[in-house]
């Protein structure tokens, strides 16, 4: 793993830093150029925006390791707020939730009931809720709420990251639930005995499992693959396996982050390709923002300059 990666994915998990670098109007600056703003009015502002343009999107409400129910539940109120403003605005817009905002860290049933709540909701919209992956820690609880709450509804899909090696089991297993899932490379600081280090090497896994899930679509009647990433030579490589295997559009759809890789998001568009940009907004965006510049150099580069204010 870089060092460079390596130091900011430690540094998004301080406190002191967090509390410093979010008064910073440099960073702040900074930060806009992967979210439109910190309150909802802002994303869906931005959604109706890429919607002109025929893009999905979906929205997530930046936040992580809650330690109170009562905040949980809050989380919760607000996404079943944003589900009913998505639908009174004819939006095509998903919501995607971290499950330690919903309660994980500290209080199984009650993450399992504000999950259920969410998605029961979702389900009456005509809507899907995505679940997050956190770091791996949470892989196996994670895979539990979702398979229960899979068991009750298909309006919900979970987040699976190619980095990890248990990852090619995980889809396997989940392949008999004709499971909604978004693959993605990951983003958290994992040890080399659980996570692929080299790029290469998570690449290498990315196409394998995204080849073999829209492979097994005789075994897995409703399967669905976001395919969330915005390596331009990795997409290339699946839009071709696509091509030749003749895999229904109906089957998948590619997923990118606000503000990365535009233009690509353009050439999707223009050849006629199901797009969906995740649009992140609220208060709590450090760690978010930590690992977004975690994964690209360059963006370090980016907010050096901002900090010498050019
Ligand atoms: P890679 O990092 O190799 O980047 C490929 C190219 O894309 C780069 O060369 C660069 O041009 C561009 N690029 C990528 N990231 C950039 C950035 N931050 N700034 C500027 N350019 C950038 N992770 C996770 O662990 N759990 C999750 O739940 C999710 N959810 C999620 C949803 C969606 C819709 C997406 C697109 C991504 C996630 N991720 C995630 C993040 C994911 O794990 C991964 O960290 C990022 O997508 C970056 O990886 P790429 O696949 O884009 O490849």
């Amino acid at each position: 793993m870089g060092l460079i990666r390596n130091v900011l994915l430690l540094g998004s998990q301080s406190v002191w830093l967090r509390e410093r670098a979010m008064r910073r109007p440099f960073v702040r600056r900074s930060v806009s150029r992967f979210m439109p703003g910190e309150h909802l009015e802002d994303a869906l502002r931005a959604a109706k925006s890429l919607q002109a343009q025929g893009i999905g999107t979906i929205l997530t409400h930046l936040g992580e390791n809650l330690v109170e129910a009562s905040e949980a539940e809050e989380v919760t109120r607000h996404y079943l707020e944003v589900l009913g403003q998505i639908r009174a605005s004819g939006l095509d817009t998903r919501i995607s939730v971290k499950l330690t905002q919903l309660g994980l860290d500290f209080d199984a049933a009650l993450c399992q009931k504000n999950l259920l709540t969410l998605v029961q909701r979702a389900e009456a919209l005509g809507n899907l809720v995505w679940i997050d992956m956190e770091g791996s820690d949470y892989v196996g609880r994670t895979l539990e709420q979702y398979r229960n709450a899979r068991l009750r509804s298909a309006q919900v899909g979970i987040c699976l990251q190619a980095y990890l090696r248990r990852t090619a089991a995980d889809l396997e297993s989940l392949l008999p639930l004709g499971p909604s899932v978004r693959l993605v490379k990951g983003a958290y600081r994992e040890p080399a005995t659980i996570a692929f280090a080299r790029k290469a090497d998570v690449d290498h896994n990315f196409y394998t499992l995204a080849t073999s899930f829209l492979s097994a679509r005789e075994r897995s009647p409703g399967a669905f693959l976001g395919i969330g990433t915005h390596d331009p030579r990795l997409l290339r490589g699946i839009e071709d396996f696509v091509a030749r295997e003749q895999i229904p559009p109906t089957r998948l759809e590619y997923e990118m982050l606000y503000g990365i890789q535009r233009r690509l998001q353009q050439e999707l568009i223009g050849a006629g390709r199901p797009l969906r940009v995740l649009i992140s907004y609220g208060e709590f965006w450090f760690p978010w923002y930590m690992r977004r510049l975690a994964e690209r150099p360059a963006n370090v580069l980016f907010v050096a300059r901002n900090l010498l204010g050019g």
